[in-house]
């Protein structure tokens, strides 16, 4: 059996070692192609591979064709935006995704990223403290969690919309559980994003939600920056001087971005929010195990097509 990691973005060396041997323990060839800048390349790598491990990789409908033999890809992390899942089902080849495993790198990010816009992106100046302040978590899943969790450690006052958990599952963590998003806009100084990019959120936080925020807040996303429509982000803090937006990756206006709105603004040139050597370690041994488990025991948990 042939496994291959295809990484723009390699992981650490410790969590390659660790995918090695599992791979090689159950009888796998594990092959390696990182940092590649050329997508034929990717073409090449999957040809006769039987598991792919990806993390933002895109695997596009051309990869899936070149890669006569895939049964399994693995996208070590949460978010499966970047696979194309029809392309997958259509060949009958499981996807999945390795949940929560890089979740507390994300969630310390976006916290700190909180600190960083409060204290005016550590240029001179008179910042602001988070606690007291009011945070609203724009998706309770496992991200989410751990955000309220660090932010409460800070004394924040913890708000959450999620239309898809229950609100007894948010208000057990001392997390106010709000029915709208418009109510977590309009009552939060931080909102921090984490809903995944799919046809229904892609350009779905906009000025409807941006402008009912209070004096002075600031917009939180580790998420996608598919999920901003940012033209109305463009829009919104142009009309008020006093919006902050924070981003782990950057938006596609970011030249203008960066050039109107100086310390209100930042974006990080490649996405950080996994990028810890903890995360990967968890997130790639999990893709590991997940496919020895696929090919061992036919075991399909955290199948996503
Ligand atoms: C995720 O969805 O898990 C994160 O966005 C991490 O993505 P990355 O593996 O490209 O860092």
């Amino acid at each position: 059996m042939k496994i291959l990691i295809a990484t723009d973005k390699p992981f650490a060396k410790a969590a390659v070692d660790g995918i090695r041997k599992i791979t090689e323990d159950a009888g796998f060839e594990l092959h390696l192609l990182e940092k590649y800048t050329d997508v034929n390349d990717f073409y090449k790598a999957v040809t006769a591979v039987d598991a792919l491990i990806v993390r933002s990789d895109k695997v596009t409908k051309e990869v899936i064709d070149a890669a006569k033999q895939l049964k399994i890809v693995v996208r070590a992390g949460a978010g499966y935006d970047n696979l194309d899942l029809a392309a997958c089902t259509a060949r009958g080849i499981v996807a999945m995704n390795t949940p929560g495993q890089n979740s507390n790198a994300v969630a310390e990010l976006a916290v700190g990223m909180m600190v960083y816009m409060a204290r005016n992106t550590f240029r001179p100046g008179t910042g602001s403290e988070l606690k007291g302040k009011k945070l609203g978590i724009h998706a309770y899943g496992n991200v989410g969690r751990l955000v309220a969790k660090i932010a409460k450690g800070f004394g924040m006052d913890v708000y959450a919309f999620d239309p898809f958990v229950n609100a007894e599952d948010i208000t057990k963590d001392g997390v106010n559980a709000l029915t709208a998003a418009e109510e977590l806009y309009s009552t939060c100084h931080y909102v921090s994003l984490h809903i995944p990019a799919t046809e229904k959120t892609k350009k779905s936080i906009g000025y409807n939600l941006l402008s009912k925020m209070p004096e002075g807040a600031c917009l939180v996303n580790t998420a996608r920056k598919e999920v901003i429509h940012e033209d109305e982000l463009l829009r919104i803090m142009g009309e008020r001087a006093d919006l902050k937006y924070v981003s782990d990756i950057a938006p596609d206006n970011h030249a203008v971005l960066q050039e109107k709105f100086g310390a209100r603004y930042f974006a990080t040139p490649k996405k950080m929010g996994a990028e810890t050597a903890e995360a990967n370690i968890n997130a790639g041994l999990a893709a590991a195990t997940q496919i020895v488990n696929f090919f061992k025991n036919n075991d399909k948990t955290f199948q996503v097509n």
